[in-house]
């Protein structure tokens, strides 16, 4: 089974922001711990990041078909990115929406997903673990349906 993991714009910058929000590991590093977990759980995985939204979208139209879910961090296309909203619905897939920090308790702005409401669920302020508790939960989904 595949799952997508996909990062939104500026998440290849992680290990060099302000890392008292986004903690200190490069993308780099997190895709390499869940390669390892996914290794763990006996899934495949494909990773993804674009500072582009139609990159994003590109990018779940091609593997939606042969994939069974999709982690994503939309970055700031959390709080405006109607498009990848489409895309993620087209796909059919069970999303889960991660987030490094936590939304609901910095700008007002940032506390708006136009995700959550199409999303199984959201996981916000747990940091690098989040996408591992995420996949955790998508394995166990998975392995319940088959
Ligand atoms: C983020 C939160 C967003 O508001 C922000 O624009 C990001 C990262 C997070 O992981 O905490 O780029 O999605």
């Amino acid at each position: 089974m595949k799952i997508l993991i996909i990062n939104g714009p500026n998440l290849n910058m992680l290990g060099k922001r302000d890392s008292k929000i986004y903690g200190d590991k490069s993308l780099e590093q997190i895709t390499s711990l869940l390669g390892k977990k996914a290794q763990k759980l006996g899934l495949e995985i494909a990773s993804f990041q674009n500072n582009s939204e139609g990159k994003l979208i590109d990018f779940i139209q091609e593997q939606s078909r042969s994939s069974d879910g999709i982690i994503i961090n939309p970055g700031a296309l959390t709080h405006y990115g109607l498009s990848l909203r489409d895309a993620l619905i087209d796909s059919q897939l069970p999303i889960i929406e991660v987030h490094l920090s936590n939304i609901y308790c910095r700008e007002e702005w940032r506390a708006k997903s136009v995700i959550a409401p199409i999303a199984q669920g959201q996981i916000s302020g747990l940091g690098w673990k989040g996408y591992i508790v995420a996949l955790e939960m998508l394995a166990s989904e998975l392995k319940e349906e088959t």
